[in-house]
């Protein structure tokens, strides 16, 4: 299978309303008629419509950094993703790392609201990565397995097509430190191998799997073409229009 790269900014808590609108019509526009590659960004909830707007009609997605996992109801502060759906997000980011670390959020939320987000038909992101004492005590394989299963609880076949996992390695992320092309290549090989298991070798063949962590346009190319990479997840280099066209355009 020939999987279509795919690569997503996530804007994390940066920009303002002027700024996001803006990044968002310089990725549209520097990306006229270019198809090779799916591209998605991520803004914060409160400018998700603006910048739904400043790309409709473009093949640029939108998505949200989060969601939440219940539908509706007394849940202060969150986000459903019926909501999310009905303003013209595409996507949801979920078990991204500062979720998860900074947050606190466990594998078993993570698993809920990827199943609130693919129960409406958004697609999702699942993160997955271990922190650097965790590679360093040789349980990266238990970490990611486990983010891995847990998140996909309940998750049937018919739906992985909706689903893209990333890659992110927590100590990448934000630092500088990107992970080397063959460190990527490992864990990517070693989730391909995991979904073959938990779903079917096709399945595990069709899934795209994003690097996440230190990307800029200086080591896009390395990274992307690795083996089992299927694109990436940007968050420092998303931010300025040139560094995040130059990754889309890694060739
Ligand atoms: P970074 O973030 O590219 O700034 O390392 C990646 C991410 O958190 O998705």
């Amino acid at each position: 299978v020939k999987r279509k790269p795919y690569v997503a900014g996530n804007w994390k808590m940066n920009l303002d309303r002027r700024a996001a609108v803006s990044l968002a019509t310089a990725v549209r526009t520097g990306l006229q008629g270019d198809a090779a590659v799916d591209v998605a960004v991520f803004p914060p909830f409160v400018y998700l419509e603006e910048v739904v707007r400043a790309v409709a009609g473009s093949g640029v997605a939108v998505g949200a950094q989060d969601v939440c996992d219940q539908p509706s109801g007394a849940f202060t502060g969150e986000v459903s993703a019926a909501m999310l759906l009905d303003i013209g997000a595409k996507v949801a980011i979920v078990g991204h790392s500062e979720r998860r670390h900074v947050y606190g959020e466990s594998e078993e939320l993570c698993g809920r609201k990827l199943r609130a987000a693919l129960a409406v038909g958004l697609e999702v992101i699942l993160c997955v990565g271990e922190t650097i004492e965790e590679r360093q005590s040789q349980r990266t394989e238990k970490v990611v397995a486990s983010q891995l299963s847990k998140g996909l609880v309940g998750v049937p076949a018919n739906q992985l097509s909706k689903v893209t996992l990333a890659y992110e390695p927590v100590w990448a992320i934000g630092t500088g430190l990107n992970a080397t092309a063959a460190q990527a290549s490992e864990v990517h090989g070693y989730l391909r191998g995991l979904l073959s298991g938990l779903y079917s070798p096709a399945a595990a063949d069709a899934m795209r799997i994003q690097y996440g962590g230190s990307v800029k346009p200086e080591n896009a190319r390395e990274l992307l073409t690795a083996r089992d990479v299927d694109g990436a997840l940007v968050g420092g280099a998303s931010l300025k229009p040139e560094s995040f066209l130059a990754i889309v355009r890694y060739r």
